[in-house]
Order: structure tokens, then sequence, then C-alpha cells
């Protein structure tokens, strides 16, 4: 392994960030690619829309090195897997794990093997995979199928499993609460996210709930967290066989971290509520053209979910009657690009027009 496998000139990341927080040895050969230090950015319209003097930020981890929040778990999973001498990864995915898994593989110098439900990965995380020198396997079955069968050949001992039941990538997800509670000075009064594996509920609370204990800050937040209808387990509370939505991320019926998440809500008097692909889709665009912030669409469930919070009768949880001044965390977990088919069926077809300023004027009129 070459030095630069360990050293970067962008501040090393989560592990190097956080290393007193996670579970990895002092000698640990870090693999990272600067993951971490995404922004949270501070959004006028939509804290307008709120009220109350209230304030909305969005935590925005598509800026990690692959597009999602993904890599914040991936770098402490990897380096641990190294650190035992592990030669190949595997996961079962939406899209994003196997594309950050398929990076920080490549970044070790390691195989990685990633299990898909046929035609349902996002275009841009497919190639992503792909790029970085992933063996990709579809399957004729959904995500839930492929988590199976990955805890399956997980068994053998040949791979790690780099889905969210390996501990390691809850570990390293909670740093996102951590840099929230440090850039805030504080823990905000709620945090909304997508949920799907429910892995990423489970590791804010705990990150939360840590700097708590560590006194770094002094309150906990609520969590609210939001499913898509047709994909929503744990609102309906029971399995569902044939998940569907839009939003392919969040696609699934039967969540590895079902209890973990269940526990997050209870014990932060929070809410599991869901929200209409429609709605995601309506959401996306809005967030893309009034804020700047350009995410996938299951992003989108998160801002869909506190516009639902704001505006609906039949919201699991009402903002009617938040405190004056309540501060607002909504993550959007992934970049816009990765899912561009739905977006690129909106955009109409351009028309070239002759290549002066007279016509391209008369064209801007249009
Ligand atoms: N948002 C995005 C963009 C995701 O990719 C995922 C999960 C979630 C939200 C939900 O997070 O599972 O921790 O509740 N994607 C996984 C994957 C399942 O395979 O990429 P969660």
């Amino acid at each position: 392994m070459d030095s630069t496998t360990t050293k970067s000139w962008r501040s090393g990341g989560v592990i190097e960030r956080y290393r007193e927080f996670l579970p990895v040895s002092a000698a640990i050969p870090v693999i990272s690619l600067g993951e971490g230090g995404t922004p949270l950015i501070h959004c006028p319209r939509l804290s307008k829309r709120v009220g109350r003097g209230c304030e909305v930020f969005v935590k925005n981890e598509g800026a990690n090195p692959t597009g999602s929040f993904k890599d914040r778990g991936m770098t402490v999973a990897v380096s641990n897997a190294i650190e035992r001498g592990m030669k190949a990864l595997i996961c079962a995915s939406t899209g994003n794990t196997s594309a950050s898994a398929a990076a920080y593989a490549a970044r070790a110098g390691i195989s990685c093997v990633v299990i898909l439900p046929a035609g349902k990965i996002a275009t841009g995380k497919l190639l992503q995979a792909f790029a970085y020198g992933a063996k990709i396997v579809a399957i004729d079955g959904n995500f839930d199928d492929a988590l199976r069968i990955v805890r399956e050949l997980g068994e053998s001992g040949d791979f790690t499993v780099v889905n969210s039941i390996n501990p390691d990538r809850i570990a390293g997800q909670r740093t996102a609460a951590f840099e929230i509670v440090d850039e805030m000075s504080e823990a905000p009064d709620f945090h909304l996210l997508p949920v799907g594996n429910a892995g990423n509920i489970t590791a804010y609370w705990a990150g939360y709930r840590e700097f708590r204990e560590h006194e770094r800050s002094t309150k906990l937040p609520t969590m609210i967290g939001f499913q898509a209808v047709g994909a929503a387990p744990i609102f309906y509370d029971r399995i569902i066989h044939k998940p569907e939505t839009i939003a392919s991320a969040i696609r699934i019926g039967n969540p590895a971290s079902w209890k973990q998440a269940r526990a997050a809500i209870m014990e932060s008097r929070g809410a599991i509520d869901v929200v209409s692909d429609d709605e995601i889709l309506a959401t996306q665009s809005w967030l893309a053209a009034h804020e700047g912030i350009f995410v996938e669409p299951a992003s989108a469930a998160s801002i869909a979910g506190l516009f639902k919070c704001c505006d609906s009768g039949d919201a699991a949880y009402s903002f009617n009657n938040i405190p004056e001044a309540s501060r607002i965390v909504c993550t959007v977990t992934g970049h816009g690009l990765k899912d561009p088919d739905v977006v690129f069926k909106r955009m109409r077809e351009f028309q070239p027009v002759a290549p002066t300023s007279t016509d391209v004027r008369r064209a801007i009129a249009l």
C-alpha cells in the first residue's frame, strides 16, 4: 500500500476527524476518499415555509466523494476489513451502497461484488459501480432478496459484508450527527430524513445520543423519518412484499434496522410518516429551483416530509405548534445526478437556433 492510500491533501475524512468515537485501532490503515465535512446549508425559503422564526438547514450528503452518505460508514467498514486482511467486499444495494463499496474497494485494492435488483438501479449509480470496477450481479428480485443472499454468502467468511448490518457502517454514519452538533454548537430541535433500510436514522440517533453524553450538546432532536407510500413497512408496521416507489433508493419492504429505527422514533418522541411519489418528485424540482440543491428522489423525501409537517392535516407530526425559533435539520442523502432519468423525461426537446445573438435573444424570450 503506498502512502497516498493513507494520506490525503483534503483533511483526512471522518476517521481522522472523529477517530476517538469510532471503532478503529490506532494502527488501522485508513482507506479514505476525504468523505464527510458536507455542507450544512441554511435555507431561507424553507425556513419561511415553516414560519414562526424557525430555521431550516439542509445537510447535503450528496457532497460526499461518491455522492451519498454511504461513504461515511464505508471508510470505517473497509478500513477495518483491510486491517483484518480481507480481500473481497460484498453488498446488496438499491444503488448507493454499491457505488460507495465499489469506490472504497478500488481505493483499497481489493475486489467488490454487488448484488442488485435487476432494472431497479438508477443509471448514475450503476455507472459508478461499473466504473469503479465492481463485479455486478443483477437478480430477478428486489433489495430484500438481494440482502438475504448477501447474508448467506457472507457466512462463508470469503467476503466482508458492507451493508449496514455491518456495525462499522452505522458507526461511521454517526459522524453526520457529530458534524451537525459541532457546527451548530448544539443539537437541532428536529431532524428529518428519508428511511429505507433504516440504518441512517439509527446512526443519527446513536450519534446525537453519544454527543449528548459527552456534553457536546445539551439536548436531543426529535427524529422524524419518511418512507415512500408504496414502500413503507415501518409506517404500516408490516413487511411489504412488493415495495414500489419512484425513489428507488428507498424501495425496501423489510428494513434490516427496523427495530432500531422504531426505538429512535420512540425515544426521541418523533414519528414515521409517508410521502407520495408525486410529492417526492415535486419537492425534488422545488428544492433544485428554489434553494439550488439538486438531490435524488429518495433524498427529496425529507423535504417533502417537512412540507407535510407544515401543511397537512394528517401529518404524523405537525409543525403547527412547535416552539418559535426551532432549528430543523433535513438530511438530503444523495446527489441528483445519480438518477437523471425522471428529470430527463420532463425536459423538452431543444430545437437548435441559428448561431447569432439575434436568434438566441429571440429563443430566450420564448
Ligand atoms: N437515501 C438514499 C439516497 C439512499 O441510498 C438510501 C439507502 C436511503 C436514503 C435510506 O437510508 O437505508 O439507511 O434508511 N440506500 C441503500 C443502498 C439501501 O443500497 O444504497 P437507510
